[in-house]
């Protein structure tokens, strides 16, 4: 079978971006009218070189569960939980304090300095107990003069700032957009990324400018991931449009810069299990940055067991750090969907995800991953852990229950490798 010129393309490019881990794919083309899974035009480009999110960051962070009802004590128990629960081991390491960890004024050197009620022993202090536990500390500011929950915030004390957080050991910067003065993103978020980076400390930023000013195209250069859509809710039409809105954007993840469509809501309750496990998926798919956002000190066995699934999130941390995208949809307001992405070692992750109310029958064809339709795949289905297929030849289908996705690795059979 003859290489087509996007396959070609395909190879170099993915060649070039990995090459110790990638063998070239044997048959790729690209259909008209095919979403192509390998557009990932912007990769690469533009990235934030500070060695960080080589793959999605992983971690948990106060807000979803907790608002401003946090202090030291929590920030501790949960380091304690990530470990206890076996979520650290699975990569999720960074603890991150989101809004209200700060007192109400600067003090009078003009320092931002924690509430001494909620967090009496300081950050330092804290950053040296999740330092112990061999995880990483996350804080947050806004790139305005006070964060949403009007706490004193960065704009204009980007240097001083930055300087507080890197003395105090932090890891991670998540900067929201509140009390922004109406000065554009793309004025107010580099020099934050400029402080961070004269501190000599190394610190992943997080932007969270709520995707206004679709930072997708300008923020690779600016810091490791940022926000493309406002806040997520837990339930399950704010989880359905953020992915779609997040779904635009995917030529420009890629490693040291990601999308991220808000954290987890997995486990507060807003949601099935089921709906969970597509939010999980599809987050996965993605390569959304992974921040478990419930209370990891009390989850139930169904939360963990979503949470902790090692192949969805080897999806997520997968080398190759191609973002998977919607690529058929289909039935009642297009609620039979495929999202699909490579992997390396040629294989595919491919979600068949059905947002109907009913349980129906997905089916992924082989032309919608730009493989020609004679080629074998052998399928593991990522929720069963099971092999479910050796030899697929065309297309693959499975009923799939209202508002849930199934999830599986596609990988081609070896005797398609031109060796
Ligand atoms: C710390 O925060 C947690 C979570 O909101 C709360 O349950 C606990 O009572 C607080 N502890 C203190 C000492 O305020
Ligand atoms: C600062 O930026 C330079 C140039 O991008 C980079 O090489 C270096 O690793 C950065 N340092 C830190 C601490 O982020
Ligand atoms: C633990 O979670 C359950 C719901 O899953 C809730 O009913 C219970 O109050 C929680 N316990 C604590 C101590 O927060």
């Amino acid at each position: 079978m003859d290489y087509k010129t996007v396959a070609v393309l395909a190879i170099v490019f993915l060649s070039t971006v990995s090459s110790a881990r990638v063998v070239p794919l044997p048959i790729i083309e690209k259909p008209d009218g095919v979403a192509n899974l390998f557009d990932n035009s912007k990769y690469g480009l533009l990235q934030l070189s500070n060695g960080l999110a080589q793959t999605p960051q992983m971690g948990w962070n106060s807000w979803n569960f907790f608002a401003c009802n946090i202090n030291e004590t929590l920030i501790k128990e949960t380091a304690d939980a990530l470990i206890s629960s076996g979520l650290a081991d699975l990569g999720y390491n960074y603890v991150n304090i989101d809004d209200c960890w700060e007192a109400l004024t600067r003090d009078i050197k003009g320092q931002l300095v924690p509430d001494s009620k909620t967090f009496p022993s300081g950050i330092k202090a804290l950053a040296d107990y999740v330092h112990g536990k061999g995880l990483k500390l996350g804080i947050y500011s806004s790139a305005g003069v006070f964060t949403c929950q009007v706490r004193p915030a960065s704009l204009f004390h980007e240097n001083d700032d930055a300087a507080t957080w890197a003395s105090w050991g932090v890891d991670y910067l998540k900067y929201d957009n509140c009390f922004n003065l109406g000065i554009k993103p793309i004025d107010r978020y580099p020099p934050m990324r400029d402080a961070l980076n004269s501190t000599g400390r190394t610190i992943f930023y997080s932007l969270c400018e709520w995707g206004e000013d679709d930072p997708a195209l300008w923020a690779g250069n600016v810091g490791n991931s940022w926000r493309t859509t406002d806040d997520i809710t837990d339930t399950w039409e704010s989880m359905t449009s953020i992915a779609d809105l997040n779904d635009k954007w995917a030529a420009y993840a890629g490693p040291g810069g990601w999308n991220d469509p808000d954290m987890l809501e997995v486990g507060n309750g807003g949601m099935s299990y089921l709906e969970y496990r597509s939010h999980f998926s599809i987050w996965a798919l993605m390569k959304a940055p992974l921040l478990v956002g419930c209370d990891v000190r009390n989850m139930t066995k169904e939360t963990l067991e979503i949470l902790s699934n090692k192949e969805v999130i080897a999806v997520n941390q997968d080398p190759l750090g191609i973002q998977g995208r919607k690529v058929k949809v289909s039935g009642t307001d297009d609620c039979l969907q495929v999202w699909a992405g490579p992997l390396s070692g040629n294989r595919f992750a491919v979600v068949l995800w059905n947002r109907c109310s009913e349980a129906e029958t997905i089916q992924v064809s082989w032309d919608t991953l730009g493989l020609d339709s004679s080629i074998t795949l052998s399928i593991r289905d990522l929720w069963k852990h099971e092999d479910v297929v050796t030899d697929a030849v065309g297309s693959f289908g499975v009923a799939v229950d209202a508002h849930s996705c199934e999830m599986f690795i596609l990988t081609p059979k070896l005797s398609h490798f031109k060796i």
